[in-house]
């Protein structure tokens, strides 16, 4: 059901500190950073021959990652995400499973222009899943 790895997410305190330490320490090529209003988060892309790392920082006054800043003000990782050809029938199983999927179970559109679900944590290890549906390849 699962195919490649997508991207890890990972929730920085300070957007340009975060960009200068991948690109200019780790030598990695960085994007621009991208608002994405509608997810209340500004975005930078890490982009590695193999996967991404996004980089990822409050937007606006009701972010959705703005009380994981204040629970984790060093940042750290908020969600991996794995690639799906189908997130209907992906949700289907999951739920046939007893598996939650977050908000109203709805895909919505990801920073990446596709269609993307969360998985509840406590269902995965305490860690939030993002499903993205990339069709088949
Ligand atoms: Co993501």
């Amino acid at each position: 059901m699962i195919g490649r790895f997508n991207h890890v997410a990972i929730v920085v305190p300070d957007l340009a500190a975060g960009t200068a330490l991948y690109r200019d320490a780790l030598g990695a090529k960085v994007s621009e950073p991208m608002d994405v209003t509608e997810h209340g988060v500004t975005v930078v892309f890490v982009e590695l021959p193999n996967t991404k790392v996004e980089l990822l920082h409050p937007l606006g006054e009701k972010s959705p990652i703005a009380s994981f800043l204040e629970k984790n003000p060093k940042g750290g990782i908020h969600h991996i995400c794995f690639e799906t050809e189908s997130l209907a029938k992906a949700s289907e199983k999951l739920k046939a499973a007893g598996k939650r999927v977050l908000g109203d179970g709805n895909p919505k559109i990801g920073a990446h222009g596709n269609p993307v679900l969360f998985l509840h944590p406590s269902d995965f290890n305490g860690t939030l899943v993002e499903l993205e549906e990339t069709g088949a390849h």
